[in-house]
């Protein structure tokens, strides 16, 4: 994912597109850059690296100019350089583009273009954009700008400079947000709306497949079929300007929203559809490595270790690599035998937790090559490991984790299918998971509309005192996530079980005060789940059932339903954590918790 920025006035523009690189920095920052308009040319500057070592080198005077264009990247089409990073160009420099979201159609128009004798200079599918723009650019930005839309697949945000046009910005919006904040004698061009507070009194979201011309003083919106369109301003209110929690009451509620985009982002751009294949380039394990390796150590705590959990089964099961989950701190302790043949991942939403970092060094220090699957790139583990699989969650605020898991969970699955190609694989796991990945954005965004039943069943929980959640095989890690959730928030007592486990013990526990919950979604696990169901009823246990739409079977067994719709069981871990989460959200809420700072927690845990 990357930030895109656009400013059209009477101020200087350079500093405000390096102000709003910095803001948009969460959503990738491994190079940036800019392009501004000045006496008839763009004067484009742009490397690798972060805006603060990048900012101070550019030279105020040769970029002088009240309107341009900015960039922050994180790299999925080539690597992070100074070619690939944006503004990208046609050959004449008339054109500049920046670019959030995905090419699909990147190549075929890629070798056409090639064709036609176009000589490509960066490996980006944006610069595709840049050149069919230049193209088709007659004095009228908008039919180049339709012309994109009949000719582009995919998901983009775009904001277009080209040098004919002094102070106008085009924006084109396909799937990928795009706002446009309204000043005074100026206008901006944004991803979200951080670098707008402070400039902008309003805003105004580009709607699916439009294009919008913006000058210091103007904003004209047009439909796909070249129409001008009307459209609808919001202020941005008093929350918005205070905290960026972008309207949500919570970081945490906010946050749980932000999945089903984040996990778009994630699976498309690496998974590539045309070429069947899983991308993970940038994660430095060869094809070789891939084949040597014996074993997979998974290290994590907390959140992390549930993903661990789910890591391990689809390591193994898909790529045949045996695998084991171990929390960080207990892994010294096993004096764990190592060599280049063990792959060791540690898996951290801060990349600083201490007790992960010391089981990351001892993997390394014993010989394994190591892996953070990390949100932060640049952090203590991330620069200690041989390679980074960054999951790209963007900034987590709320102390109890929830976008992270998800994305966590995505990111192993890739791995899992990556290895298994290496490894020779017949590439069954990925033409049958390829239709369920793309579909899943759609699938925790349908959960997230169902928020008033999980309203429900929360309601009826808050004045428990204790919980019991349940789930198996890929959802035994689900069942322990969701009563992580539910006790840090809350402060309820809630303990997570593999459902197997029930009879060896908990079922002592269960009584008509301790809500259980059970994960007993579709697939290979479903009908044993359900006799655990049929032993908590039958002591007189209330069930509240996480269930596929249609279950009418399993619905008569339970007093809440939170229902999910039916998907792949290897992905069900991703779709079914979500009603947890916001059952976790809404009974700490209802109990009045601070939800996005629970006592005696901290979102950084450096100590041992
Ligand atoms: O930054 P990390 O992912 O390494 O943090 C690990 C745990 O401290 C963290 O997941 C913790 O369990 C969360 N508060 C859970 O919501």
């Amino acid at each position: 994912m990357c930030g895109i920025i656009g400013y059209t006035g009477s101020s200087q523009a350079l500093p405000v597109l390096v102000q709003g690189i910095r803001l948009l920095s969460y959503r990738g920052y491994d190079s940036a850059g800019v392009s501004i308009w000045n006496d008839g040319s763009l004067r484009i500057r742009k490397d690798q690296g972060r805006i603060e070592d990048l900012a101070p080198r550019w030279n105020p005077d040769e970029l002088a100019g009240t309107a341009g264009i900015g960039h922050t990247r994180w790299a999925t089409h080539g690597v992070p350089n100074m070619p690939n990073a944006h503004p990208q160009h046609d050959a004449g420099e008339q054109v500049a583009v920046v670019h959030n979201g995905i090419l699909e159609n990147d190549l075929a128009l890629r070798e056409r273009l090639e064709g036609e004798g176009v000589v490509f200079a960066s490996d980006t599918d944006t610069e595709v954009f840049a050149h069919l723009f230049a193209r088709s650019f007659e004095g009228d930005a908008v039919a180049a700008a339709r012309s994109l839309l009949e000719t582009c697949h995919g998901a983009f945000a775009l904001a277009i400079q080209h040098a004919s046009l002094p102070s106008t910005l085009v924006a084109v919006r396909r799937g990928s947000p795009l706002l446009i904040g309204l000043g005074v004698r100026e206008n901006l061009v944004a991803s979200d709306l951080r670098p707008l507070v402070g400039r902008a009194d309003a805003v105004i979201e580009l709607g699916e497949d439009q294009i919008a011309l913006v000058t210091p003083d103007s904003v004209r919106l047009f439909g796909a079929d070249g129409g001008e369109v009307e459209y609808a301003t919001r202020p941005i209110d008093h929350s918005e300007r205070d905290i960026g929690k972008d309207g949500y009451p919570h970081f945490m509620l906010k946050e749980i929203h932000e999945q089903p985009d984040r996990i778009y982002e994630l699976i498309a751009s690496r998974v590539d559809a045309e070429r069947g294949a899983v991308r993970l380039d940038d994660v430095g394990i060869t094809d070789d490595q891939w084949r040597r390796f014996e074993r997979v150590d998974l290290i994590g705590c907390g959140t992390a270790f549930h993903a661990c959990l789910y890591g391990a089964y689809v390591l193994e099961s898909i790529a045949g690599i045996p695998a084991r989950a171990v929390m960080a701190h207990e892994y010294e302790a096993r004096a764990p035998r190592l060599n280049d043949r063990v792959l060791a991942i540690a898996l951290s939403q801060s990349g600083e937790t201490m007790d992960t970092k010391i089981a990351a060094q001892a993997a390394i220090d014993g010989g394994a090559h190591t892996l953070g699957v990390l949100n932060v790139r640049q952090s203590v583990i991330g620069r200690a490991v041989h390679g980074v699989l960054d999951i790209h969650a963007g900034p987590e605020v709320a102390v109890a984790s929830t976008k992270v898991y998800t994305q966590m969970l995505c990111a192993l699955l890739l791995l899992a299918l990556r290895a298994s190609q290496a490894r020779g694989g017949d590439g069954r796991h990925l033409q049958e998971l390829a239709p369920a990945l793309k579909r899943l954005p759609d699938d925790v965004r349908a959960v997230l509309g169902r928020f008033d039943g999980v309203r429900e069943a929360a309601r009826d929980v808050r004045r428990a005192g204790d919980m019991l959640f349940l789930g198996r095989g890929y959802d035994a890690g689900t069942a322990l996530e969701g009563a992580l959730k539910m006790k840090e928030i809350s402060y309820i007592h809630a303990e997570g079980y593999p459902a197997g486990e029930m009879k060896h013990g908990p079922i002592a526990l269960v009584s008509r005060e301790m809500p259980t919950v059970a994960i007993a979604t579709e697939g290979p696990t479903r009908d044993r789940m359900i006799g655990n169901v049929r032993e908590v009823r039958a002591r007189d246990g209330e069930i509240l059932l996480v269930a596929t739409d249609g279950d009418v079977d399993a619905e008569k067994l339970a007093d809440f339903v939170l229902w999910v719709p039916s998907v792949h069981p290897l992905i069900a871990p991703v779709v079914n954590v979500v009603p947890l989460q916001l059952l976790a959200y809404e009974t700490a809420r209802l109990r009045g918790c601070d939800v996005d700072q629970p006592r005696n927690l901290a979102k950084t845990v450096t100590v041992q």
